[in-house]
């Protein structure tokens, strides 16, 4: 059987953590990069024995050898790219956010349906043990109806300082859409994906321009040109009632070295905290209560390597994409209405 061929654009930063999985895939193999930067593109192409190696993205996608684009630059150039791959006729992979809006998503899903090729997400936190051993608990129905859930995930002095991620121009916006989408990705998928529909949401910056605010990394001070928000919170309702507690932040005066990045589920029938990966039950005829704790899976390679693995098995088996286009706009629709409501200063309708 002939393995699908791989080009990635954008080598230099998270495509190093792809890359085993490209290696490790029984279904693809990497042939091809491309970036903008000529020193990393061709210490990739040296490290991986790639010898297709190309400035410009247009030359992977009119390679009629290439059958998968791996997106990897930053998130403003992720549309554009994914649509010119698409259009081209390869199956696309790409970084997260899946682009910086929800009317970005709409045209790559468009794109995607057109050429009919798979497009994928890669929300790695899918890909770890604990999510699926909490996933997979979840679809046996053990919570009942999810009615409720608070997820957060807050970092104490972890701005990154780079322009890619703190110039609105840039990157679209601040921890909203740099990891509040991986804390809302995994809980809607947990929840079961349902729609939302209403949004009151709170996005500002609090210590950013702080004098001599810095952030952890190296201790570096926060640039000034720094124009995003350092703070999010929000309530979100959805179509089935459910409704959803969230909190993101860069810079929080927060008892944790790193990150804290926790999800409490509240289901008819129990509750689930993520990544302790327990389960609460009460028992109403003896009035007990039970703490279960899941067995945790063995999800094979490092995340972001592992999504790359299943990926691949899923175009060659022709299943769906196992992070679906539609589940993403879901998470940009939730973060597009936080800066709308606080622009607006109340809740907002999604459509
Ligand atoms: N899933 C995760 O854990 C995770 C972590 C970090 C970053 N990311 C995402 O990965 C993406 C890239 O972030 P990064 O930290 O790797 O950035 P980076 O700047 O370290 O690397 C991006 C690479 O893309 C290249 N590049 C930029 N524009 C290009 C273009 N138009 N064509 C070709 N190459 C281009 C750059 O030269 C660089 O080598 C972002 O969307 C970010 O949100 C995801």
């Amino acid at each position: 059987m002939s393995k699908l061929k791989v080009g990635i654009v954008g080598v230099g930063g998270i495509a190093r953590t792809h890359i085993p999985g490209w290696h490790a895939s029984e279904h693809a193999e990497l042939v091809a990069g491309s970036d903008i930067g000529e020193d990393v593109l061709n210490r990739f192409g040296e490290e991986n024995g790639v010898d297709k190696l190309h400035a410009d993205p247009e030359a992977l996608f009119s390679d009629s050898d290439i059958d998968i684009i791996d997106i990897c630059t930053p998130s403003m150039y992720h549309a554009p790219l994914a649509i010119a791959a698409l259009e081209a006729g390869k199956h696309v992979i790409c970084e997260k956010p899946l682009a910086p809006t929800p009317d970005d998503i709409r045209r790559m899903i468009e794109a995607r349906d057109k050429s009919g090729k798979t497009l994928m997400t890669a929300q790695h936190f899918r890909f770890q043990g604990s999510s699926k051993a909490m996933k997979d608990e979840l679809d046996t129905g053990a919570l009942g109806d999810i009615y409720h859930a608070r997820s957060w995930m807050l970092r104490r002095a972890g701005a990154p300082t780079g322009g890619g991620f703190i110039i609105k121009e840039n990157s679209g916006g601040g921890p909203c859409i740099d990891i509040g989408v991986h804390i809302l990705d995994l809980t809607l998928w947990f929840m079961g994906n349902p729609e939302p529909v209403a949004v009151t949401g709170v996005a500002r910056a609090e210590l950013a321009h702080q004098e001599g605010v810095f952030s952890q990394w190296g201790r570096q001070p926060i640039p000034e040109n720094f124009n995003v928000e350092d703070f999010a919170a929000a309530f979100v309702r959805f179509d089935n009632g459910a409704t959803l507690i969230i909190e993101v932040s860069w810079l929080l005066h927060h008892n944790t070295q790193g990150e804290d990045m926790q999800m409490w589920l509240y289901g008819t029938e129990g509750g689930a905290h993520w990544p302790k990966c327990e389960i609460y039950e009460s028992n109403n005829q003896t009035r007990q209560q039970y703490n279960r704790e899941l067995k945790l899976m063995h999800a094979g390679l490092e995340a972001h390597a592992q999504e790359c693995v299943e990926f691949a098995a899923a175009v060659a088996a022709g299943n769906p994409s196992p992070v679906p286009a539609e589940e993403s706009l879901q998470v940009l629709k939730i973060l597009d209405g936080i800066y709308r409501s606080q622009a607006q200063g109340g809740e907002v309708k999604l459509d």
